[in-house]
C-alpha cells in the first residue's frame, strides 16, 4: 500500500504555523548522544519525522537505548553501544546515517557501515569523511560496498576539508570529540546545524571552538556524558511554510524560528516582492503586490540554501517575469518535470533552472522525487487551480513533521489517501498469463 497527498488548491493559507525542531541537526545530535559512555541524553524539539526513526532504529540496533518519553523528548542511553556494523537495511535510506561511523570508531575503535547509495538527487559521495577518518589513523578499506574501518584511539590531526561540506564536518567532530590530541577542520561548514552540534557535544564535555566559523578546532577527551539540550528550530521547514504563504497570497505567521538563521533566504523573498514583518522568534509572510522574478544561486550557508531552491522555484513559476536559478550543490532539478506537468515554464540547462512565471498553475497527478522536491510541489499545488494528487508522499515525512495537519491549520485543503497504486507488477504477471 502506498499513499498520496490529495490537495484542492487555490486557497490563500491564513493562520500561525509553529516550526519544528531541525532535522539535520537533531540527526546529527541523536548520533552525537550516543558517544556517551557516561549518563543518558535528554533531547527537546526533536522532529519525530522518518528520518530521525532511522536514525533511532539504526542506533537501537547497534545497541543504544532510545525513546520518546510522554512530553516528546528524547532519551537516548550511549552505555549500551556494543555493536559496530550498521544494518544496510536502514542506512540505505537516508545519507546521514553515515554519522555513524564517526560515532562507533570514536567509542568502539571500529566500524563497519554500508556506504550511502547515490539518490534521486544525484551522486553523494563520502570520500571526504572517508579520507578524515584515515587521516586520523583509521585502517580504512572499502570491501563489498561497506566501509570497514578499525583504530586504537584516533588521533589528532590537522584536516582540510576540500569542499565545505555538512556532513564531513559533522561526522569528523563527532569522531575528533573523542580523539587523543587536537583536530582541526579547516574549510569547515559553517552551517548553523554544525554550530548546534558543537554547542550539544560541548554540553557532553567535549571541547569545541570555531564551530560557525572556517576552522573548528577540537580538542579530544577521554570520554563525554550524557545532557539535556533543546534542539534548534527547522530553517528549511520555516522557509517552506514562508514561501507557501506567498505562492498560495496568503498571510502566515511563522513561529518558533530563529531569523538570523534565514537571513539570506529572506532577503531574496522581499526581493521577490514578499513581505516580512520580523518579530522576535516569528515573522508574519505575505505576497499582497504578487511576486516578482528573482535570480538565485545556491551556496553553503550563510547563502542561499540548496534546500530552500525547490520551494523557491515553485514559487517563481507563478511570478512576474523571468527567474534564473543556478544550484551550485546538487543536481537538483528532476521535479522540474513534475511542475511542468501543472502548467509551469521551466527550462533546465544543466545547473540552471530559467523560470518564466506564468498567471496560473493546474492541479495534475504528480510524483515526489526527493524530499525538497516534495514540498516543492506541495505548495506548488496549494496554489494550483483545481486538485493535485503527489505520489511517493513518504519522502516527504523524511522532513516535514505533521506536514498535511500544519497545512490544514493553516486553511489549505489536503488529505493524505492510501492508493491502490499497482506497486509489486511481479504478482500481477498472473493475470497477464492467464
Ligand atoms: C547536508 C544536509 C542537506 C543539505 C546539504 C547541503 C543533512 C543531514 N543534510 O547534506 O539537507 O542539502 O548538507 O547544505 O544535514 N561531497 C563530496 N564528498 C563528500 C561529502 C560531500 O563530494 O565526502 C559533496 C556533495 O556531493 C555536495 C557537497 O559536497 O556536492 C556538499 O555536500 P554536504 O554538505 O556534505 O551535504 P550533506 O551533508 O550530504
Amino acid at each position: 500500500m502506498s499513499t498520496r497527498f490529495v490537495i484542492d488548491g487555490g486557497r490563500p493559507l491564513q493562520g500561525a504555523v509553529q516550526v519544528s525542531g531541525a532535522k539535520n541537526s537533531a540527526l546529527a545530535i541523536i548520533a552525537g548522544a550516543a558517544l556517551a559512555s557516561e549518563g543518558v541524553s535528554i533531547l527537546e524539539n526533536v522532529p519525530q519525522d522518518t528520518d530521525v526513526a532511522t536514525i533511532c532504529l539504526i542506533l537501537r540496533r547497534l545497541g543504544v537505548e532510545l525513546y520518546f518519553d510522554g512530553q516528546g523528548r528524547l532519551h537516548v542511553d550511549g552505555r549500551t553501544l556494543n555493536k559496530h556494523q550498521a544494518p544496510y537495511d536502514l542506512v540505505r535510506k537516508m545519507r546521514a546515517s553515515f554519522y555513524t561511523a564517526g560515532v562507533l570508531l570514536a567509542r568502539l575503535g571500529r566500524a563497519e557501515v554500508p556506504l550511502p547509495g547515490g539518490c534521486a538527487i544525484g551522486s553523494r559521495p563520502v570520500d571526504y569523511h572517508i579520507r578524515g577518518f584515515s587521516q586520523m589513523g583509521a585502517d580504512v578499506a572499502i570491501e563489498h560496498g561497506f566501509m570497514k574501518a578499525s583504530c586504537q584511539r584516533l588521533q589528532g590531526a590537522k584536516i582540510y576539508i576540500n569542499r565545505s561540506s555538512v556532513g564531513t564536518t559533522v561526522n569528523l567532530m563527532l569522531a575528533a570529540s573523542l580523539g587523543e590530541g587536537v583536530t582541526t577542520l579547516e574549510n569547515a561548514a559553517k552551517e548553523p546545524e554544525v554550530v548546534d552540534l558543537a554547542i550539544f557535544l560541548n554540553g557532553m564535555g567535549a571541547r569545541i571552538r570555531g564551530a560557525g566559523t572556517d576552522v573548528i578546532r577540537i580538542d579530544g577527551v577521554e570520554a563525554l556524558h550524557g545532557t539535556e539540550y533543546a534542539v534548534i528550530s527547522d530553517r528549511i521547514e520555516a522557509g517552506t511554510y514562508m514561501l507557501a504563504a506567498a505562492i498560495t497570497g496568503g498571510k502566515i505567521t511563522v513561529k518558533n524560528i530563529v531569523l538570523e538563521h534565514l537571513r539570506s533566504p529572506m532577503i531574496k523573498f522581499e526581493e521577490m516582492g514578499m513581505m516580512i514583518e520580523k518579530g522576535v522568534n516569528e515573522v508574519t509572510v505575505s505576497a499582497p503586490n504578487g511576486l516578482h522574478a528573482i535570480d538565485v544561486e545556491t551556496s553553503p550557508y550563510p547563502g542561499y540554501p540548496t534546500d530552500l531552491q525547490q520551494p523557491l522555484v515553485a514559487a517563481l513559476c507563478l511570478a512576474d517575469g523571468t527567474s534564473v536559478i543556478r544550484e551550485t550543490i546538487f543536481d537538483r532539478f528532476r521535479y522540474v518535470d513534475e511542475l511542468r506537468r501543472m502548467g509551469a515554464d521551466v527550462k533546465v540547462e544543466r545547473e540552471t533552472a530559467i523560470i518564466r512565471g506564468v498567471p496560473q498553475l493546474t492541479g495534475a497527478p504528480v510524483e515526489v522525487t526527493d524530499l525538497r522536491a516534495g514540498a516543492a510541489l506541495a505548495i506548488a499545488a496549494l496554489a494550483a487551480e483545481g486538485r493535485t494528487e503527489i505520489y511517493g508522499i513518504d519522502v516527504i515525512d523524511r522532513g516535514y513533521e505533521h506536514f498535511e495537519h500544519k497545512i490544514t491549520g493553516l486553511g489549505g485543503k489536503i488529505i493524505r489517501e492510501h492508493t491502490t497504486e499497482v506497486t509489486d507488477l511481479f504478482s500481477h504477471m498472473q493475470e497477464l498469463n492467464a
